[in-house]
């Protein structure tokens, strides 16, 4: 194909997004819940690869493994047992989020890892008072010490995840380009908005990012159109392609900016890292 002005996935126009200012001074920092209840849309692959983008930007972030699955913690290779997590954190055995915070491999990135234990909080904090609001308590201990809080959620719409909408000034929703991809996006939409009018009025769907597009397929074209059709704007021009580089990357436990850098998923997360200061979603 020529075309003179090049479309890219979303159908609109090729653009250039600026590589971002650098940062006199650091925090407070806006938090993202990375949500879909849906699960293996690429959740915690754009946590750890969103996260390490924005650090290469020269950003402070903590990336928190919200999920018992603790795929995030693997995938960025921090330890997630004997030490403290989010779960000792949310349930109080341990007061200072700052101890079990963990610095990774890529400067400017850190975790609070998680483990199985965390798939005992929803038990245990059914009864506390405030529910909703411990991981928001937790995280405003260390707002300051960051630019940007990623949370990875864990694929349900229960007690975590709304302690983390809860915790959160805005919203990234992952959706794979395949059969299926918008069911269930309603009901997460009316969750953001139930916890927006009882307990977190600042709340804002930040938008949603297409992953595992295969350009090849007419079906991932099909899919991506209509999801544009149906959020507009709220897409993200950044669209992560299919890659096996991205598993390859979570099992050597390293971000693809350091496992491929050469790979167009790496270029692809630096895109949306920059897109997200573009829209003043971070600082
Ligand atoms: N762009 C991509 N191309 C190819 N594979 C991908 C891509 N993004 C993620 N994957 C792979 O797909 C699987 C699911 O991705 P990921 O774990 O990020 O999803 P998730 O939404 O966090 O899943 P869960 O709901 O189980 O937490 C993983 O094996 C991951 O490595
Ligand atoms: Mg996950």
């Amino acid at each position: 194909m020529t075309n003179a002005t090049e479309t890219t996935p979303t159908g609109r126009p090729e653009r250039l997004i600026p590589v971002p200012q650098e940062l006199e001074s650091h925090g407070p920092a806006r938090t993202i819940a990375m949500c879909n209840q849906k699960g293996g849309v690429g959740k915690t692959t754009t946590t750890i690869n969103l996260g390490a983008a924005l650090a290469r930007y020269g950003r402070r972030v903590l990336a928190v493994d919200f999920d018992p699955q603790g795929a995030l913690s693997a995938g960025l290779g921090v330890a997630a047992h004997d030490v403290p997590t989010i779960y000792d954190l949310m349930l109080g055995h341990e007061k200072d989020p700052r101890a079990a915070i963990q610095q990774t491999e890529t400067l400017g990135l850190d975790v609070i890892p998680a483990n199985i234990d965390l798939s005992a909080a929803e038990v245990h904090l059914v009864s506390e008072v405030a529910r909703e609001q411990i991981l928001a308590g937790v995280l405003r201990k260390v707002a300051s010490d960051y630019d940007v809080i990623l949370i990875d959620c864990q694929p349900s719409l229960g007690l975590l995840t709304v302690n983390a909408l809860t915790a959160s000034h805005g919203v990234l929703i992952p959706l794979a380009c395949e059969y299926f991809a918008l069911r269930g996006v309603a009901l997460l939409i009316e969750t953001i908005e139930k916890v927006r009018d009882r307990l977190n009025p600042m709340i804002d769907l930040d938008g949603i990012i297409a992953t595992m597009y295969d350009s090849r397929t007419l079906h991932a074209r099909e899919v991506l159109e209509r999801v544009v059709d149906t959020f507009g704007d709220k897409v993200f021009d950044t669209v992560i392609g299919r890659t096996v580089k991205l598993p390859d990357a979570s099992v050597a436990a390293k971000p693809i900016l350091d496992y491929a850098p050469a790979n167009p998923a790496s270029e692809a997360y630096l895109k949306l890292a920059r897109e997200l200061v573009e829209r003043g979603l971070v600082a």
